[in-house]
């Protein structure tokens, strides 16, 4: 598939928490192509915009209408630009880019924590029949907001909050393993924080079920170019995460 490299038009932007954004983006090439996992690359246009180019992970897409939406996290210059473009605005994209999601499960578990719940948002929406089931993670209420984007796309949702604030006093893992003993999930889907992906992957080795995880990391090109972007995989092979992946099976991934 061929990434397309030019302006889209901002649409909409919504607040969905104090520091969490979902920008609506016109550009039907990057709405009818991409494909769950994938990410877009956006550079502000505006004349003391940062230089490079940053990474965000598709978070839905309107075929009909060619939009997809980002949701991002207002932290430093380029996101704080973005919060700031009113509908009609321009914003250049690069993507759809790298490896998504292997779709192939009947049912599966989305396991995610901050805005790594995006990608997983996109493929909850892209389930046929929406019975796929999340556990939402975050450190307080108001970070498993995110449990109602779900809502309509998933057939279960499980909140966890470190502090005890809503759901589940703790990390995901402490719902993870009650819910894989029952042997109904074909495949487990994880994003966000390292620590916690780790972490989860670690558990659902345990019970033998297939595992995806979409790394994050910073990237300088976003196109295979740099480097920047490197982990590491079985065997100490280097993989790029934004042309391999950033989407990977569990095994394949040693290091990131
Ligand atoms: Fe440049 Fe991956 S971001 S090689």
């Amino acid at each position: 598939m061929t990434a397309v490299f030019e302006s889209g038009t901002v649409v909409a932007q919504e607040t969905l928490s104090h520091d969490i954004r979902r920008m609506e983006i016109h550009l039907p090439k990057v709405a009818q192509t991409a494909q769950p996992g994938q990410f877009v690359t956006v550079r502000v246009n505006h004349l003391h915009e940062p230089l490079l180019r940053r990474p965000f992970g598709v978070a839905g897409v309107d075929m009909a209408k060619g939009n997809f939406s980002l949701i991002y996290r207002v932290v430093g210059e380029t996101t704080q630009l973005m919060e700031n473009l009113e509908p009609g605005a321009e914003i250049s994209v690069v993507g759809p880019l790298g490896h998504g999601f292997d779709l192939s499960a009947r049912h599966g578990l989305l396991v995610g924590g901050g805005v790594g719940l995006a990608p997983l948002h996109f493929l909850a929406q892209a389930d046929p029949g929406h019975n796929m089931e999340v556990i939402v993670g975050g450190r307080t209420k108001a970070e498993v907001f995110w449990s109602e984007l779900f809502r309509d796309k998933t057939a279960r949702q499980y909140e966890t909050t470190d502090d005890g604030s809503y759901g589940v006093k703790g990390t995901v893992n402490a719902v993870l393993p009650d819910l894989l003993k029952t042997g109904q999930y074909d495949c487990v889907y994880v994003c966000g924080p390292s620590p916690m992906m780790k972490a989860v992957v670690e558990v659902v080795k345990q019970y033998g079920v297939p595992c995806q995880v979409s790394l994050e990391k910073y990237m300088g090109c976003g196109l295979g170019a740099c480097l920047s972007c490197s982990c590491e995989g079985r065997g100490g092979k280097r993989m790029k995460i934004c042309k391999d992946g950033p989407v990977f099976w569990s095994q394949e991934v040693v290091e990131w």
